[in-house]
């Protein structure tokens, strides 16, 4: 295993030590011997949590993985080319379980003793959970927005909780400010393995699919992890020979409140700019100004894909539709997905035909 720079391509060997960014402040991506070597189609099938995926995952000692169960989420057929991947379903009710996983898993054999991070909600609920599992300290920074039921599960899972600013990014400067030395910092893309986590999700989605990937993936953007995990796991899968053929076409989707990598898509930058004065109900996607904008724009580019946003005015009407349609309780961030995928399908941007999976990224919290 190796850290490979997603912007200036530096390499860096894997050491024993936890490994945040590269030094030029970039995220890092980890790259294996396996990548580009054919193989058959390993997975153990009687394993139900991400770790059914273990060959393409670091590795790392069993005692040290810290696994509630997540991952393996349905794929639900709602029509004939419509898919729901639901993610509510996760241990602590959102797909940032599977990012938790993996960096507290890597964190704990490092032997990190203290993590922290700032959380839109979902990110700080899973931390908590899996850090109380490791037995390792959590500190998470939040928005003095977050709506109380984030708030109460973060602390029933015992975190320390600080509240700050009206986004995730004003709750990320007061962590910087108030960290110690030898916390380590879990945000979004500063350590590689939440990527490595999220990247299950690509491998579940083709798994699900008999190894035929969907035409169109459509999903709800924030940071981004999710996005960039499964454009990694698709380059992997087609290295190994799993996959072959078309690969899907990777839509992000944003609130019209928060659209910088819709903003960034349509003036054709290769990296975000930061969105003043946010303001969504769909908290996951209040990420002003995303770490990783420019990797999940090469995600869009080389995927053939698109950034779209809907309008938040129907946002809560659409999050109801989407429930009542998938019997699924979803958070407002199924509306975004919801209206994009209507909006697609109307421009003829997604034909009747493609197949389509959209995700239900966290459950709806009350
Ligand atoms: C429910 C939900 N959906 C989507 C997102 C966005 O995820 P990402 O930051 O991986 O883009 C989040 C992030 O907090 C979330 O909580
Ligand atoms: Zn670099």
């Amino acid at each position: 295993m190796i850290y490979v720079c997603t912007a200036c391509e530096k390499k860096m060997d894997d050491s024993p030590k936890p490994i945040g960014l590269c030094p030029c402040g970039k995220p890092l991506s980890v790259h294996y011997d396996w990548e580009g070597i054919r193989k058959d189609i390993d997975v153990k099938t009687d394993d139900n949590s991400l770790w059914r995926y273990k060959r393409v995952l670091p590795n790392v000692a069993q005692k040290n993985i810290v696994s509630l169960g997540e991952g393996w989420t349905p794929l639900v057929q709602i029509e004939n080319n419509l898919f729901i991947k639901d993610e509510t379903v996760n241990p602590t009710g959102s797909f940032k379980d599977r990012g938790m996983n993996l960096a507290v898993t890597m964190a704990k054999s490092f032997g990190v003793k203290t993590i922290c991070l700032p959380s839109a909600g979902n990110a700080g609920v899973s931390a908590a959970a899996y850090c109380q599992k490791a037995g390792i300290d959590c500190h998470v920074f939040l928005p003095e927005t977050i709506p109380a039921p984030f708030k109460k599960a973060t602390d029933q899972y015992g975190a320390n909780i600080v509240l700050e600013g009206q986004t995730i990014s004003h709750a990320a400067h007061k962590m910087v400010e108030s960290k110690e030395e030898d916390w380590f910092d879990i945000s979004t893309l500063k350590e590689p393995f939440r990527v490595e986590g999220k990247k299950t999700l690509g491998y579940e989605i083709a798994e699900q699919m008999n190894w035929e990937l969907p035409d169109v993936i459509i999903y709800p953007t924030g940071g981004g992890t999710g996005l960039i995990g499964m454009w990694k796991a698709f380059q992997e899968m087609k290295g190994m020979g799993w996959i072959s053929g078309q690969l899907p076409r990777m839509v992000s989707v944003q609130s019209d409140g928060c659209a910088p990598v819709v903003k960034a898509f349509q003036a054709m930058e290769k990296t975000t700019e930061f969105w003043n004065d946010s303001d969504t109900i769909a908290f996951g996607l209040n990420v002003p100004g995303p770490l990783g904008g420019g990797w999940i724009l090469d995600g869009l580019s080389e995927s053939n894909g698109i950034a779209v946003s809907a309008n938040e005015s129907g946002l809560k009407d659409a999050t109801v539709d989407f429930n009542k349609f998938t019997g699924i309780n979803a958070s407002a961030e199924a509306g975004v997905v919801w209206l994009s995928y209507q909006s697609l399908l109307k421009a003829g941007w997604i034909n009747p035909l493609d197949k389509v999976v959209l995700f239900a990224t966290g459950i709806e919290r009350s």
